[in-house]
């Protein structure tokens, strides 16, 4: 129960990493809202987790990289939780392909679903705690790609670089009013997004990983949830990476 009665706004909540991350919090004791572009097949096992844990989950559908749909989703579910207290921007997508060959579509679609989509939200729920003076986190789900960078990924690693220093200047912005910004870097963890490799490629990447193994969502979940309650309080602008020891 560590983040019992805290408000969390997911996004990208239908699956994935992001749908152990709605179960997580629900599991703690939060209530969560979570926008993604669908529902997705969880909805009610996330009931059955509110309901045993005290908590709600509530979703929204919407486009993280609408400005105008997602400001107004993003005030409209501060009014209903009558504050946020954790952001938790997560909704990623890859359109992987070498520089030369890539469409201006496939670099800006990328760049806006994974970086800009976080200043549109953080502008909106990070003022709200700021103004408000209440104290809050928000994680940033990057990658360790953004660090180590991987050929075939330039949008892919720009935008999650891009999170990164997003996360250090936010914090430096608002860490005096007790709203800590941090970010996670997963390594490669096991989810449709990397269900799309080769069974070569999947064993390639497995051997440069120290662990020897590819990541669970949990583990990404579980990271989220350190950086988001009080176990992490005096941790703000940092990035933990979740990937088995890859890019130490
Ligand atoms: N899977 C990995 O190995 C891995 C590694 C490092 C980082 N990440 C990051 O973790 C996050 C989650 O990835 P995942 O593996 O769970 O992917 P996923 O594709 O399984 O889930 C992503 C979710 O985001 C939603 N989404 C996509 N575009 C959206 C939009 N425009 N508006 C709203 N929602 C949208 C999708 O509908 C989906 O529910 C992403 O930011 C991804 O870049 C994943």
């Amino acid at each position: 129960m560590l983040v019992k009665g805290k408000k969390a706004l997911v996004t990208g909540g239908a699956q994935g990493i992001g749908r152990e991350m709605v179960l997580m919090y629900l599991r703690n004791g939060a209530s969560v809202w979570y926008i993604d572009l669908q529902q997705g097949d969880s909805f009610a096992e996330y009931e059955a987790a509110a309901r045993e844990n005290g908590g709600a989950v509530f979703f929204r559908e919407g486009n993280v990289a609408d400005e105008e749909g997602i400001t107004a989703a993003a005030k409209g579910i501060i009014g209903d939780a009558g504050g946020i207290d954790i952001l938790v921007n997560n909704a990623g997508i890859t359109r992987d392909g070498l520089s030369f060959r890539m469409s201006a579509k496939d670099w800006n679609d990328v760049i806006s679903i994974n970086l800009t989509s976080a200043f549109y939200l953080s502008r909106v729920v990070v003022q709200d705690m700021f103004l408000k003076k209440r104290p809050g986190a928000v994680v940033n789900v990057a990658s360790i790609v953004g660090v180590i960078g991987n050929g075939g990924q330039v949008n892919y690693s720009a935008s999650k670089a891009g999170l990164i220093g997003f996360t250090k200047s936010l914090a430096r912005e608002v860490a005096s009013r007790n709203i800590r910004v941090n970010a996670v870097a997963p390594g490669f963890i096991k989810t449709k997004m990397t269900d799309k490799l080769s069974e070569e490629q999947r064993a390639a990447l497995v051997a440069q990983i120290p662990m020897v193994r590819l990541g669970q969502p949990e583990d990404v979940a579980k990271a989220a949830l350190f950086l988001s309650c009080d176990l992490s309080s005096y941790i703000t602008g940092h990035v933990v990476h979740v990937t088995g020891g890859l890019g130490m």
